[in-house]
């Protein structure tokens, strides 16, 4: 008997306030936009006055089986918009309960993409930010995980805001694009 072709889907959320002036993150979405098994979905681009549709965005979080969050360090933390989007659309009963059932997100894989301004090095404990990445990314894998999602990780270029080579970028789009293709996640 054939086997069924199950398919993982992944719905890449992308939360760049200025992709047209973006180089990693526009990079990023060009490599991957003819993805079949990957939804990519803009909230700055879908949501303009910054409203979001909760339904819709239960509807799409419903319809994949893994969820990226793609975004660009500011300040430490994700994009304004994106934690308006926490903040609408993980609301309780979707996305958690206290009861211990599953949540609508229960057993879904999710990781992270990330663009980073500074180096490597300046995330070291004796650099310029004091500690490493993962650290200023905790409130994220913990809202994740608060909502039973399964963190996988992060995928993460730094050094952004120096003179990072047109080579540096392909190779993070290529890997950001072989990742998706083969239903993988990052390593860390
Ligand atoms: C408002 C703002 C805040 C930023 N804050 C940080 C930061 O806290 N740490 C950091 O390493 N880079 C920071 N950056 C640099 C961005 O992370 C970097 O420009 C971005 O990841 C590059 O991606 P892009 O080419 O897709 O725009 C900041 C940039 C902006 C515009």
């Amino acid at each position: 008997m054939e086997k069924p072709v199950t398919t993982n889907r992944t719905l890449v959320i992308v939360a760049h306030p200025n992709l047209t002036e973006s180089r990693a993150n526009a990079n990023r979405l060009a490599e991957i936009k003819d993805l079949d098994n990957v939804t990519v979905h803009d909230l700055y681009a879908t949501y303009p006055d910054g409203k979001i549709d909760v339904e819709r965005e239960h509807q799409l979080l419903r319809e994949h089986d893994t969820i990226v969050l793609q975004f660009p360090v500011y300040w430490y933390n994700v994009t304004s918009m994106l934690k308006t989007w926490f903040d609408a659309v993980l609301i309780h009963g979707f996305a958690f309960t206290f009861d211990g059932s599953p949540s609508a997100l229960s057993g879904k894989k999710a990781w992270l993409a990330v663009t980073v301004g500074s180096t490597l090095e300046t995330y070291a404990t004796d650099g310029a930010a004091r500690r490493p990445l993962d650290e200023y990314l905790a409130p994220v894998t913990q809202t994740l995980a608060f909502c039973q999602l399964d963190y996988q990780g992060f995928h993460a270029v730094y050094g952004m805001i120096f003179e990072t080579s047109d080579e540096t970028l392909a190779l993070d789009a290529k890997e950001y694009r072989r990742l998706l293709a083969n239903s993988e996640t990052p390593v860390g």
